[in-house]
């Protein structure tokens, strides 16, 4: 197994928020990440921001001190990869994603260099059930193809996996301790719980084993954006 060493002290409940900035352009994000100001330090960005000018504002944010995920699958021949992934550690993101293809895994973390980059692997994607990964070829469930590829993921040496709350009890017993477990699906009791159909709230996620909580909505189309980040900060900080 790849040895992944740990550059990063264990994070302050801010920091364990992640807030997902699903806005369709720059200026809606720059004026969300204006609203949120300190009560927010890590921000996910996703395809659409990216193909909308989002990587100039990823660069800004890193600059102005923030930590940023970039959330962009990557999956492609390793040569590819490598330097896609070179590129995002050039730049100072903190988390990027990839699919859990050993391959694609492996030719990532060629590409970090002495980065401070971390890594998370995407296992199946939520939207897929058994059906859809017969039709796709696979000749295994959800659940055992999700084991399997943590298990990759793992012996890669990537540093975390994207799952849902959900799933984060039985991957912590299989995987190594310092296995980042990143978890969107995350809803505060009381809000809207929209298309997610496996949530949790931010305290029992944490409780669970969670590192990091990805949430959007619940804070980007809040009244209180503000109110919203800092009373999940609250929860996650009462778990400690
Ligand atoms: O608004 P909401 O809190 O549902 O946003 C969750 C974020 O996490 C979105 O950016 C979504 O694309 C992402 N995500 C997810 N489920 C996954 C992987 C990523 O909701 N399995």
């Amino acid at each position: 197994m790849s040895k992944v060493s740990s550059a990063f002290p264990a994070p302050k409940p801010v920091d364990r928020l992640i807030v997902a900035l699903d806005v369709p352009d720059v200026r809606a994000a720059e004026a969300m990440v204006a609203q949120l100001g300190d009560a927010v330090t890590f921000y996910k960005i996703g395809l659409e921001l990216t193909y909308g000018n989002g990587m100039g504002l990823a660069r800004d944010l890193i600059q102005s001190g923030k930590q940023v995920f970039l959330d962009l699958k990557l999956h492609d021949i390793p040569n590819t990869v490598a330097r896609a992934t070179e590129q995002v550690a050039d730049m100072g993101a903190r988390f990027l994603t990839v699919h859990a293809y050993p391959q694609t895994m492996k030719a990532a973390r060629s590409g970090l260099g002495d980065s401070a980059l971390q890594l998370l692997a995407v296992t199946v994607m939520t939207s897929y059930d058994d059906q859809d990964l017969a039709e796709a070829g696979y000749g295994m469930g959800v659940k055992e193809l999700v084991a399997r590829r943590a298990k990759q993921a793992e012996a890669a040496g990537i540093h975390g996996l994207i799952l849902s709350a959900e799933e984060v009890t039985s991957m912590r017993a299989l995987l190594r301790k310092d296995m980042l477990l990143v978890t969107p699906g995350i809803r505060p009791a009381g809000s809207d719980v929209a298309d997610q159909k496996r949530i949790m709230t931010p305290a029992r996620a944490i409780q669970a084993g969670a590192d990091y909580l990805v949430i959007g909505r619940p804070v980007t189309q809040h009244a209180d954006p503000r109110a919203s980040a800092q009373a999940i900060v609250a929860e996650i900080a009462d778990c400690g």
